[in-house]
């Protein structure tokens, strides 16, 4: 059966000139580098410079995704942001980017399900592919977290930090079986029931104000393990694949122990596992195209080769994509 595969053509990324080491916060906090390292695998960060936006980021991820990809800002038939740090309440982060190339078709919008953000776009973007909607899109994960943390709470500021990374998805044919190159299966999940385990204290409707993120880090580090390892077997059992079969996994970058824990009860090998949290820090919705556009430039990802991606974040919201590259 011929069917249509949405596949990964290009990537690129883009990271702010200012790099903060765990020393800065030690600085300023009562904290340290080695309480950082050994809790979240955290070494440094980069931060926006002022003036410097979320759009911005997000537009320079693009530029190399197509590069990457050898396509024309022209040959894009929709953008797709997935953000909860967007330069205005609207309009879309995305419409910023496709003025930034230079577009004036097609459609572009933005996604917020926050460090799930990526997952569920490409989740949807590969749902437009698949519907005939549009057959090559622009997916971008971009973050400015610097200018929602609340610089008094140790907790959460030493955490995050600010980048966007970027892939080209082309709809291109397929046979419909499991070595078909391209997205092969997604997941999503949301439970609303856990909102106040991680969220912002500000908001348009609430208050006028973008606030500061709040988070119960250990309740949310619970989930995570659990949830995380629960959906990328739900991906693997609907393209009819065993973990044995995966050759990247390429994980939200929150917690090197979150991350580490994932991978084990999946039974996979760190040396399967792309991670950049040490470097990045937790860029939300921008850490796994970052991680996945680091290691494409590495020369890692090869034709042919399984990837599983996985996220979750504030909601709360889950989810997995397996794609062959
Ligand atoms: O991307 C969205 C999803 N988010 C996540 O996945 C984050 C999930 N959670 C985590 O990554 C971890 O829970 C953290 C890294 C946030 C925290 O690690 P933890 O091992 O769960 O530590 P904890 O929150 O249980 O705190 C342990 C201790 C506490 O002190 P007491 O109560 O034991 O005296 C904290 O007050 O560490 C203290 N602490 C710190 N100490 C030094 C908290 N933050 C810091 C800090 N420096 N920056």
């Amino acid at each position: 059966m011929t069917t249509i595969r949405p596949v990964i053509r290009g990537t690129g990324h883009y990271l702010p000139a200012r790099i903060v080491p765990n020393a800065e916060f030690a600085a300023q906090l009562e904290t340290s580098d080695e309480w950082i390292v050994s809790r979240s695998g955290i070494e440094r960060r980069h931060f926006a410079a002022e003036g410097e936006f979320t759009s911005d980021l997000a537009t320079h991820a693009a530029r190399a995704a197509l590069a990457n990809a050898g396509m024309d800002a022209g040959q894009i038939d929709a953008v797709i942001v997935a953000t909860s740090t967007p330069d205005y309440t609207f309009p879309a982060v995305a419409t910023q980017v496709q003025a930034g190339l230079g577009i004036t078709s097609g459609f572009a919008f933005d996604i917020q399900a926050v460090c799930a953000g990526f997952v569920f776009a490409l989740a949807n973007a590969s749902g437009l592919i698949a519907a005939g909607q549009a057959r090559r899109v622009l997916v971008i994960g971009a973050e400015t977290f610097s200018r929602i943390l609340d610089w008094s709470d140790r907790g959460t500021c030493v955490l995050f930090g600010d980048g966007a990374g970027a892939v080209v998805l082309e709809g291109l044919p397929g046979t419909g079986q499991s070595d078909d190159r391209g997205v092969l299966a997604c997941d999503l999940n949301s439970d609303g029931q856990y909102r106040e385990l991680l969220y912002v204290d500000g908001g348009v409707s609430r208050n006028g104000q973008a606030g500061v993120l709040r988070m119960q880090g250990r309740e949310v580090f619970r989930h995570a393990v659990e949830k995380l390892a629960a959906t990328a077997q739900t991906v693997l059992d609907r393209a009819g694949l065993q973990a044995s079969d995966v050759d990247w996994l390429v994980p939200h970058q929150a917690n090197l122990r979150i991350i580490r824990g994932t991978a084990q009860k999946m039974g996979l090998p760190m040396e399967k596992v792309v991670v950049t949290v040490q470097d990045h820090g937790n860029t939300s919705a921008a850490s796994i195209p970052l991680a996945l556009s680091v290691a494409n430039t590495e020369g890692r990802l090869r034709p042919g080769d399984l990837v599983l991606t996985e996220a979750i974040g504030g909601g709360l919201s889950w989810g997995a994509v397996l794609l062959r590259w």
